[in-house]
């Protein structure tokens, strides 16, 4: 079994004496051995290639010793296994040539055979549960359907993802066949995931908050409801929805072990909106990792005397930034590890 299950036990609402804590996008561009990597390798080269994936995991646990780790990877192998390409370009992001406009381009879209078109993925879980020797468990994850389709809808990252709502809202009919072919797809792929061996998934919906409380519904929470109570009896399935604390009520009665909240909301606030029945996962504000360490220490212990040490994973509001100096990172992982010692 894992030696450290300290955020298996968080995930469970164990008692525990202090909380878990792993930071999102840990795998990346703040950490100097990540950019010696990527000087030499391109992106879905680093993704596709299982030892490269699986070093890149590691590093961050080699570095600061977190509680968990989450494979190096992205959500947007899902649309590329669906038939639709997707290019990372170095300084601009996620690019899709072609991208989903309408009904036709959705009928083109295929749910694929997961286990060979993403077979590199399982792969590279595998390479990585080999590295981690069962010291801490291994996240898997998937974007949410709404977060996908707004990057196969704007072919391109966005301020507001405007073109992917305009088609929503045009044609929803379109909209809602491919929310369901992603969902159906991210499905098969985060059962795969738990086969090949994470301890726990995390459905990433980085752009649920474009949305309007009853848009929400309609376009996201449906389809990563359906993906939750697909996989609730393999694993337990933390839901992160940016800037979605509207929708806080809501997902404390899913069956998701955890969900995950941004910095727009208060510990106070979420807990209340959850009826503190369920674990939470947050939500230190990025930008604030550049504040000084000793500012960041006290922070860290006001967020989780707010949320309480029980029912609680420590993590940032979303990805850490490529600018936060390595000793911040520092300050914010120890000062977690020796709460309450
Ligand atoms: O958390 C981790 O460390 C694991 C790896 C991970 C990546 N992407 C690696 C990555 C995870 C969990 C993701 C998820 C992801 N990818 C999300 C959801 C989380 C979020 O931040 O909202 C989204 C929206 C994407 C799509 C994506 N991938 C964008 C918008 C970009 C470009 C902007 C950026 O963050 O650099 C990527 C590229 C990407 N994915 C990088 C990394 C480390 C950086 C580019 C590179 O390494 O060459």
């Amino acid at each position: 079994m894992i030696k450290n299950d300290l955020f298996l036990r968080a995930l469970k609402g164990e008692t525990v004496n202090r909380p878990p804590v792993w930071m999102m996008r840990q795998a990346g561009r703040y950490l100097p051995e990540f950019m010696a990597i990527k000087e030499k390798y391109d992106f879905f080269t680093r993704c596709r290639t299982p030892e490269l994936a699986s070093e890149i995991t590691v590093q961050p646990i080699r570095r600061y010793g977190m509680d968990a780790a989450i494979l190096f990877s992205d959500i947007l192998v899902i649309p590329q296994a669906m038939n639709i390409e997707v290019e990372m370009k170095s300084n601009f992001g996620p690019y899709l040539p072609n991208p989903v406009r309408t009904s036709a381009d959705v009928d083109n879209v295929i749910v694929p055979d997961v286990t060979q078109a993403l077979d590199y993925v399982f792969e590279a879980i595998k390479a990585t549960k080999e590295l981690l020797n069962d010291d801490i468990p291994l996240i898997g994850f998937a974007g949410s359907p709404w977060t996908i389709l707004c990057y196969c809808v704007e072919g391109q990252g966005s301020k507001n993802f405007a073109k992917a709502k305009a088609f929503c809202f045009t044609n929803p009919v379109a909209a809602h066949l491919l929310l369901q072919k992603i969902t159906d797809t991210t499905i098969a792929y985060l059962k795969e995931k738990v086969k090949a061996g994470v301890n726990a998934v995390q459905i990433f919906d980085s752009w649920g908050g474009m949305l309007s409380p009853s848009d929400y519904q309609e376009f996201s929470w449906q389809y990563i409801n359906q993906i939750v109570e697909a996989l609730k009896d393999d694993i337990p399935v933390i839901a992160f929805g940016k800037g979605c604390w509207f929708a806080l009520s809501e997902m404390a009665n899913s069956n998701a072990s955890a969900i995950g909240v941004d910095w727009t909301v208060s510990p106070d606030v979420a807990r209340k909106l959850t009826n503190n029945k369920i674990t939470l996962q947050g939500n230190f504000d990025p930008s604030r990792l550049l504040s000084p360490p000793k500012d960041i220490k006290r922070m860290v212990k006001d967020m989780i005397d707010g949320f309480g040490k029980d029912k609680y994973i420590v993590n940032l509001g979303h990805g850490i930034l490529p600018n936060i100096p390595l000793e911040h990172v520092e300050a914010f992982i120890t000062s977690v590890k020796t709460y309450n010692v």
